[in-house]
């Protein structure tokens, strides 16, 4: 905290010294910095990745290596490093500057001597962490060839069949039992300051009374290290079933559970020659994968895959493939789901490629290693076929599932449904409505068109209809009433549109007879009707009468007071200009038809698909497939009218 305080009153006067700017601008690589934040993908000589400042779907934020500079074609936003940290951080250039010399070990110089000092005070404490935690590994490791760790040796060695190179290239060790072993080792000969051995989380202040005493006692010790090899914490396995099984160092300044990836600093060349990573759960996971020659693995310290966790893996793979390798039991199901909830976005959007293994009977990669023989190559064999994340996730889907029972198909398909809903990538969201039709056909192979073209069709609907019920549902039901008041407007204006402006009559007699559609609205109906009559009845009397259809119509009309009001609407002036021109009647006609066609449509298709729902597929293949498709394809012509509809609101906007 002192340190802190220090470093920002210091920054509001700081002047650096131009050396010191200059070697910070030549080791730090833009890559590197911006791969923190971003996932890059390599283009030419360039790199591209979705633009942090600003929100987009397809990526315009390059960066190129060569002049070390970034650019956004999207928004603007560019520059160096260290504007881009002091943009994505918030951070004022002084507080970047610094904290990239601390990254890179470069002596500060600034302009005044005073200043410098208490730099470099700061930068030499951290340095100091480092120390004392090399020192304790050391100790660690020492102690587990003495006397005092055979124990633990002979666990290493004969438990864990692990070959003394292996043991030694981790630095594996061992803390003895007792209070204050470590501590009185660091202090007393070392001399270290307890308030620094603090800092590191290996000694821990006594709850009571004065003193401090060893975090890991009796234990294995796994030294966790960050990217350049250095010593950052420790997880220590217990020996004799003492719970916790594992214990970690606590977050210090140095060690942030979440940010750090278990051997990534022995990994990432591998990782980049392989262009592919493997992610494990367990320390000994890794420990065994290396020894086994697979050493472009890493492991998360037993808490969810952090996006920081992910970025840093993805900055050494080019084609973004990622492997997770968890434990197939239940419990690695449900933990799979929630190791990549935070990086789920990623995944979805095509910016990872992930895929998931899960050893055969539930075993982790230490186990299956040590129980198989030639298990190296069976491992790569298996992560070759490893499914892709949402192959995988079908398969969950389907687990426990007999697609023969109905209530289990209605469940699969709806799981599928949502898993399906969130692939934006059009012609990757094709390919598993495929996989999942596919599925579902059981091997009947003319049941695939069906399932893919319902798919299709649910998928075709606003996403955000499916979420949010409450609002969706006061949504729709506000839309029945305008689709209803619209329909009847729509056959008003047809049959005002037939009174009034006789050249009209024959196009839409005969279109309603073509498309076999009737008047919705009783009233309508019965209108309808009678003009019918009328005209029949006068067609071969006097052909002039039929302009008079109008006054004969109302003639009628008023022996049945029923329908008196509508014929009053549909025969007022004030609505419908008396002379419309060309153009506007054709327009009239043709909207009010479509509405007169989509409730025919809808009518139908709520027909079919109530057949198709009561149809066992089992006993009668040949009517449920034939129910079904008509289901579908009136769906299809209902939603194609219905973007003619926007279409035409649209050009009629334009006029
Ligand atoms: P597992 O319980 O799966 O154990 O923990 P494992 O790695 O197979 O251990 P072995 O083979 O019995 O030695 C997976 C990881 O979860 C974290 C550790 O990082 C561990 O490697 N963990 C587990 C803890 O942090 N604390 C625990 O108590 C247990
Ligand atoms: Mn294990």
């Amino acid at each position: 905290m002192f340190h802190e305080v220090t470093l920002l009153n210091l920054m509001s006067f700081l002047r650096l010294h131009p050396d010191t700017l200059e070697e910070i601008k030549e080791r730090t690589n833009i890559y590197d910095t911006i791969s923190e934040y971003v996932v890059l993908k390599r283009r030419g000589k360039n790199y591209v990745g979705l633009c942090p400042f600003h929100d987009e779907k397809t990526p315009s934020f390059t960066v190129n290596a060569d002049k070390q500079l970034y650019y956004c074609f999207g928004c603007g936003a560019g520059g160096n490093a260290i504007k881009f940290l002091m943009e994505i951080r918030k951070e004022p250039f002084n507080q970047v500057v610094l904290e990239l010399a601390k990254q890179h070990k470069i002596s500060i110089k600034d302009l005044e001597e005073e200043n410098t000092e208490i730099l470099q005070a700061r930068i030499s404490l951290q340095n100091q962490l480092y120390e004392i935690l090399a020192t304790s590994a050391n100790y660690y490791e020492h102690l587990l060839y003495e006397p005092i760790g055979k124990q633990a040796l002979d666990y290493l060695i004969n438990k864990r069949q692990l070959k003394s190179e292996t043991i030694s290239k981790f630095n594996l060790g061992y803390s003895p039992e007792g209070w204050e072993t470590l501590y009185s080792y660091l202090v007393k000969c070392k001399n270290y300051p307890v308030s620094l051995l603090e800092q590191t989380g290996i000694i821990k202040p006594r709850n009571k009374g004065r003193g401090h005493y060893d975090t890991f006692r009796g234990r294995i010790m796994i030294p966790i290290k960050d990217i350049e090899g250095r010593i950052i914490a420790f997880g220590g396995r217990s020996l004799n079933n003492q719970e916790p099984k594992y214990l970690n160092s606590p977050e210090t300044s140095l060690f942030s559970k979440s940010n750090i990836l278990f051997a990534l600093d022995q990994a990432y060349k591998n990782i980049r020659n392989l262009d592919h990573a493997i992610v494990v759960e367990g320390y000994f996971d890794v420990i065994s994968l290396h020894e086994a020659g697979i050493k472009n693995t890493v492991a998360s310290l037993g808490t969810a895959f952090s996006k920081t966790q992910l970025r840093k893996l993805l900055r050494y793979t080019d084609s973004k493939q990622i492997i997770f390798n968890f434990d197939a039991d239940n419990a690695g199901t449900k933990a799979i789901q929630r190791m990549i909830t935070e990086i789920d976005s990623l995944v979805y959007s095509g910016q990872v490629q992930l895929k998931i293994l899960n050893l055969p009977s539930g075993k982790d990669a230490d186990e299956f290693l040590k129980f198989n023989q030639n298990s190296a190559e069976k491992y790569y064999k298996l992560i070759n076929s490893a499914p892709l994340w949402l192959g995988w996730q079908i398969e969950q889907i389907l687990l426990d599932k007999d697609l023969k029972r109905a209530d289990h198909f209605e469940k699969v398909v709806k799981e599928m449904m949502i898993l399906l809903s969130k692939l934006s990538d059009y012609n990757k969201r094709e390919y598993y409505i495929r996989h999942c039709s596919e599925i579902l056909s059981q091997g009947d192979t003319r049941l695939i068109p069906i399932y893919l073209k319902n798919f299709q069709l649910q998928l075709a609907k606003p996403i955000a209809n499916n979420f949010n019920s409450k609002k969706s549902k006061q949504f729709t039901k506000a839309n029945i009433l305008l689709e209803d008041q619209l329909l009847k407007e729509a056959e008003i204006n047809l049959l005002k549109v037939y009174l009034r402006y006789s050249e009209y009559r024959r196009r839409i007699s005969k279109s309603l007879e073509f498309k076999n559609l009737f008047f919705n609205t009783k009233e309508h109906r019965i209108v309808w009707t009678k003009i019918l009559e009328i005209e029949d009845s006068h067609q071969n009397k006097n052909k002039t009468d039929k302009d008079q259809l109008s006054y004969r119509l109302q003639e009628t009309i008023w022996e049945s007071s029923l329908v008196e009001t509508c014929v009053d609407q549909i025969l007022s002036f004030s609505e419908l200009e008396q002379h419309e021109d060309n153009e506007r009647l054709d327009l009239i006609i043709k909207a009010s038809l479509i509405f007169l066609e989509k409730a025919s449509l809808k009518k139908y298709c709520y027909y079919c698909k109530i057949k198709y729902q009561m149809i066992d597929k089992n006993e009668d293949l040949v009517n449920f497939e034939y129910y079904l498709n008509e289901y579908i394809t009136s769906k299809q012509k209902i939603l194609k009218l219905q973007l003619s509809q926007s279409l035409s609101e649209l050009d009629a906007n334009d006029n």
